[in-house]
């Protein structure tokens, strides 16, 4: 992405993919809430964004005329006509508006129940145990690169019930449409096609050699009597990747961050195990890492703005979680947090599928990782980075143990 000028006034210019944004956003959300709590940008073909937890709120539940079909931060390619109806079929059903999106959440949906989620631990916990024995003998790892970056992307290949001799594989062309392919439009668009490539290979096997698992369980399902396309299902598998990979990734990272540089917190919870719900709940609070974008389908107002059709709408999940008129010390943690109605995880119809499976795979990571390096410290504050843009996460974070 090019080097854009530096922002004057966050409220008129504001810009998601300037540097310092992800670096420290506390002090920027707060003075957009106090002084223009919906701002307006120019930049990258032009977007609102929405700030308040009430704003928030509000604007989630008007549907379908804030559609979902562009539901992306990222500008969309020159030429291309952001209402188009071709955008809503790319990754269902987050892309997807009443009514056709129910019934597709409610396919996914088996697959995240509280009871589902379980079947994964074993899984994760063995995976977590494994790169901690790659380290721990050094006394020092990246905790994001080593760690937390190499969670998220196996646990969805179980999931999915890819081939165990291809992960690296699959590991690598995922981590390039996420996280490398941000700012490489030809790796993201070369990681994207080997993906779909692959999962068009998956779904083919599956047909013949079925199992207990999600490509599968898709091709025995049907809507309104119907199987569901492959396109679908293959579409279906897509939204996994792009929503529950570097989400959770950053997730972790940012609380390994944090864990590395408040000792007092550390402390607590190496003491404390028991802490650890509200720790992890706090951590998706504080360091929530998703926005998400919404496209007016219609001239619509809210609270003294008018959207006009085909303006984009950022909802920032991340600044509703830091709004004083809901928690107190919002920029502070508390890992014993009780009262915590945070929205991380998106609210109304499209709020995440994969809440649970999120979950699970934070507070394994954390508790694994406490149980065998309890005290640990960021070795070079100076080399921390984080990502730019829709999903804010620790991306470098060396420590010594
Ligand atoms: C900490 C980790 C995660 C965070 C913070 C997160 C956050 C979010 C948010 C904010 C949304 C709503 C987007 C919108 O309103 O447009 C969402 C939707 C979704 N997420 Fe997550 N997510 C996480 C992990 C996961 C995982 C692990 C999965 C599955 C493997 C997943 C699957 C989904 C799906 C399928 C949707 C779309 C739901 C729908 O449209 O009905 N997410 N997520």
């Amino acid at each position: 992405m090019d080097k854009q000028k530096p922002v004057g006034d966050w409220t008129t210019d504001f810009d998601l993919f300037d540097p310092d944004y992800n670096l420290d956003p506390g002090p920027i959300w707060r003075d957009m809430r106090e002084r223009c709590p919906i701002a307006h940008t120019d930049r990258w073909g032009g977007a609102w964004m929405a700030t308040r937890y009430d704003d928030i709120q509000a604007l989630v539940r008007k549907v379908p005329e804030l559609s979902n079909r562009q539901p992306t931060v990222f500008p969309i390619e020159d030429g291309k006509d952001i209402l188009a109806d071709y955008f809503a079929e790319l990754l269902p059903p987050l892309t997807k508006d009443p009514p056709e999106h129910a019934p597709l959440r409610r396919l996914l949906l088996p697959f995240f129940s509280a009871k589902a989620v379980e079947a994964h631990r074993p899984f994760t916990e063995r995976l977590c145990h494994d790169l901690i024995d790659g380290f721990i003998d050094n006394g020092a790892c990246d905790a994001a690169e080593d760690y937390a970056r190499q969670i998220s992307p196996r646990v969805i290949g179980h999931l999915l019930g890819i081939d165990l001799g291809r992960t690296d594989e699959f590991v690598g062309w995922v981590q390039g449409l996420v996280e490398l392919g941000a700012s490489n439009f030809q790796l993201r668009s070369e990681s994207y096609r080997s993906l779909r490539s692959f999962l068009g290979e998956q779904i083919t096997r599956r047909r013949t050699d079925p199992g207990d698992n999600y490509i599968s369980r898709l091709l025995a399902s049907e809507i309104d009597g119907k199987p569901v396309a492959d396109i679908m299902i293959l579409n279906m598998c897509m939204l996994l990747l792009v929503a529950g990979v570097d989400t959770t990734w950053s997730s972790i990272g940012s609380s390994l961050l944090h864990f590395a540089t408040h000792a007092k917190d550390r402390q607590r919870l190496a003491a404390q195990p028991e802490l650890l719900a509200t720790a992890v709940e706090e951590m998706l609070r504080l360091h929530a890492p998703a926005s998400a974008g919404r496209v007016a389908m219609e001239d619509l107002d809210h609270d003294g703005i008018t959207l006009r059709r085909g303006e984009r709408m950022i909802l920032s999940f991340p600044a509703a979680n830091r709004d004083p008129a809901v928690f107190e010390c919002p920029d502070e943690a508390d890992i014993g947090r009780e009262k915590n109605r945070h929205v991380a995880f998106g609210v109304g119809i499209h709020r995440c599928a994969g809440s649970n499976l999120a979950r699970l795979e934070m507070q394994v990571a954390l508790a694994v990782w406490f149980a065998r390096i309890p005290e640990f410290e960021l070795s070079h504050p100076e080399a921390v980075t984080w990502s730019a843009g829709q999903v804010r996460g620790a991306r470098t974070v060396p420590v010594n143990f």
